[in-house]
């Protein structure tokens, strides 16, 4: 394990690992994937992802559990969602055992990156595929190269699991309702900018609305959106059923996250639904939170919509229910509880 990387001070930054690995698409055919030391592109100025944004990537993580054997989380729904991207863009699909070759020859030349159980940090993995034919007009190309690279990332909360503020933009859309949001493509994150970098800029995030109306709850930048709702007895107190609420839209990315959630609080007895959100049914909403590979779940303290003057409040503290959510989910990935749906690959130990 490298000594020279502090662990639990990552962030969420690049580091440079050993290797990474690629592999091309030629004449319809893809080349088996190798590892190379060498992090940089020969790429045509006119390659059609340079030119027309001919492009889509993932993100998925390896985890060293408490027993020291590392655990790839779900990579088939990564590598069957990147498919989806791709056939969305005209671009080849990768064949999932390609692609799970790639990550594993990726995570074994690079296992020394793995960061060890107790840090919070872990190893993520970005698959990337490009265009890279060159041309003029506009169009698909038909040559592709498929690159995973590998970055040890540090633990999403450093201190302890705490609530962001988020706020709503309606002078920025991140997708239209059958463009490309469904599809993870490098466009609907260079369209965000205009919004995320504001809240950022605010120590806030983003949520989206969908591009049509502006009145249901889309999305966040990077992750999906999920509500509680609890039942209130007369005299305000929590009672019966309580509801995960997540968004249907269009214009969504299938969060492997939010599918494992839905799972994992199913199993915990709550009602899950999948519906169209209107912004103002966040007053009914005892907590709230965007959630994804990066952070898992972000608890959400105040939704601000400054357009209407509204301001949504969750309380300063993670909820229960998300917060018993987030463990359930993180114990799986670290290998302290039993991984009854086959989500992690053991892929090594040591
Ligand atoms: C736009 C968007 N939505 C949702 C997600 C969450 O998806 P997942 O849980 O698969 O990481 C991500 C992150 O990949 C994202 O970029």
């Amino acid at each position: 394990m490298r000594q020279d990387i502090n662990w639990g001070e990552l962030g969420f930054h690049y580091t440079e690992p050993d290797y990474i690995v690629r592999a091309a698409y030629h004449d319809g055919v893809w080349e088996e994937p190798y590892a190379t030391e060498d992090k940089f592109l020969h790429l045509h100025v006119s390659a059609t992802c340079l030119q027309y944004g001919q492009e889509a990537f993932e993100g998925l993580k390896a985890f060293r559990g408490v027993d020291g054997k590392i655990r790839i989380f779900r990579w088939r729904d990564n590598a069957r969602r990147m498919q989806k991207s791709a056939e969305g863009l005209f671009m080849a699909p990768v064949p999932e055992e390609l692609f799970g070759r790639a990550i594993r020859l990726a995570l074994e030349k690079n296992l020394d990156f793995v960061p060890p159980y107790g840090t919070g940090a872990t190893l993520y993995f970005r698959p990337l595929l490009i265009g890279t034919t060159p041309r003029l007009g506009v169009g698909p190309g038909r040559d592709f190269e498929f690159i995973v690279i590998p970055s040890p990332i540090g633990p999403y909360y450093p201190g302890k699991f705490h609530c962001t503020t988020f706020v709503v933009n309606r002078n920025v859309d991140r997708a239209a309702p059958y463009g490309t949001g469904q599809f993870k493509v490098g466009g609907n994150y260079a369209s965000s900018f205009r919004a995320t970098e504001i809240a950022h800029a605010a120590g806030m995030d983003c949520i989206f609305l969908d591009a049509r109306q502006h009145k249901y709850i889309d999305e966040c930048s990077a992750a999906n959106f999920i509500g509680i709702k609890r039942r209130l007895s007369a005299d305000g107190q929590p009672c019966g059923e309580i509801e995960y609420l997540t968004p249907k839209s269009s214009a969504i990315l299938p969060s492997i996250t939010n599918d494992s959630l839905m799972t994992l609080a199913r199993e915990m007895g709550l009602k899950v639904t999948r519906r169209r959100i209107r912004l103002e049914e966040l007053a009914q909403m005892s907590e709230a939170a965007a959630c994804g590979t990066a952070c898992v779940i972000s608890p959400i303290d105040k939704v601000l919509d400054p357009e209407n003057e509204k301001i949504y409040s969750f309380g300063p503290e993670p909820g229960p229910v998300l917060t018993a959510l987030y463990r359930a989910l993180k114990d799986i990935q670290y290998g302290r509880a039993e991984d009854k749906y086959g989500w992690c690959d053991i892929v090594t130990s040591d």
